[in-house]
């Protein structure tokens, strides 16, 4: 069959890849605009990015999402950042604009968004808690700042990773009071004045399990518990929280916001939300489990 040499492609590159639905609202999305443009996915070794790189320079690739593990290795290959991608240190969104290729984060402000969408909670002055230092907590924890609140717990696996994003977080945000621990110190840590706890790890996916909620028992009874984990949707974490009482906000939201504004850094043209939700929720039945 003969290549359509007009199709901007566009996809997700990371390894694994496999299970994205990066590509289901995005090509919806394409299909709603009438444009045409193809979302795919490429599971790529580290080795390939340069070439990889190449291909978005001479615009055989017009803009890609990064996942896991490649949100700061792709740095390497962006001419320039914008201001939130610079700031986190990570990437994932590139596009080729203007002669060079740009890197964007759109999932601090994505989770942000979906969790306004979703609780309606007011971030500024909250004391929250956060697990997890990764790609995704970096940018959570960043986009949390950016909104005011008051002081942050990073509670992580690894005290290197917390503390490399505490010393960063401290020299940006002069308001808001970060500091970390690990799982096992972070039962002398107060939470009673915890409004928000936010899981950005990979516990509760792929049969990772927690060790302990009882953390739930310490913070305040009106929080909001959120999980940026959307498969299962209901998380371990998510289902410990249901129990008792506490409101909750579902990772798949995140997804489709991170999405959106990724489209929109794409195509500069308005995403079609509901179009980008509702391929979504086909795809997981999401909205059908309990
Ligand atoms: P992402 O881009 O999705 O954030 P990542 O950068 O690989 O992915 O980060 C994964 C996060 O999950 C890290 O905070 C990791 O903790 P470490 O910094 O100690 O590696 C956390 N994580 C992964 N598996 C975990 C486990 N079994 N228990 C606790 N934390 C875990």
């Amino acid at each position: 069959m003969m290549e359509d040499e007009s199709e901007k492609i566009f996809g997700i590159i990371g390894n694994p890849v496999e299970h994205s639905l990066s590509p289901v609202m995005h090509n919806a999305a394409f299909v709603a605009l009438g444009m045409n443009a193809s979302y795919k996915k490429f599971k790529l070794d580290v080795s390939d990015l340069p070439h990889f790189f190449e291909q978005i320079r001479q615009q055989k690739i017009a803009g890609v999402n990064v996942t896991i593990p490649y949100k700061q290795a792709v740095l390497n290959f962006i001419d320039v950042l914008t201001p939130q991608a610079k700031k986190i240190g990570a990437v994932n969104t590139v596009y080729f604009r203007d002669g060079q290729i740009h890197g964007h984060n759109t999932d601090g402000l994505g989770y942000v968004a979906s969790l306004k969408q979703d609780t309606k909670i007011q971030l500024k002055d909250k004391h929250v808690l956060v697990f997890g230092a990764g790609g995704a907590g970096l940018a959570i924890c960043h986009a949390l700042c950016e909104a005011g609140i008051k002081s942050l717990i990073i509670c992580n696996r690894s005290s290197s990773k917390a503390k490399y994003l505490t010393d960063r977080l401290k020299t940006h945000y002069r308001n808001t009071v970060v500091f970390s621990c690990d799982f096992k110190t972070l039962v002398n840590v107060m939470l009673d004045q915890i409004s928000l706890v936010v899981n950005t790890t990979s516990l509760g996916m792929n049969n990772q399990s927690w060790n302990s909620l009882s953390f739930l028992n310490r913070i305040k009874s009106d929080a909001v518990v959120s999980d940026i984990v959307y498969n299962p949707k209901n998380t371990e974490l998510l289902q410990g929280a249901k129990n008792k009482g506490f409101n909750l906000h579902y990772g798949l939201g995140m997804l489709l916001q991170q999405g959106i504004l990724a489209f929109e850094s794409f195509t500069q043209q308005r995403a079609p939300f509901e179009v980008m939700q509702q391929a979504l929720e086909n795809q997981t039945a999401y909205f059908a489990e309990s």
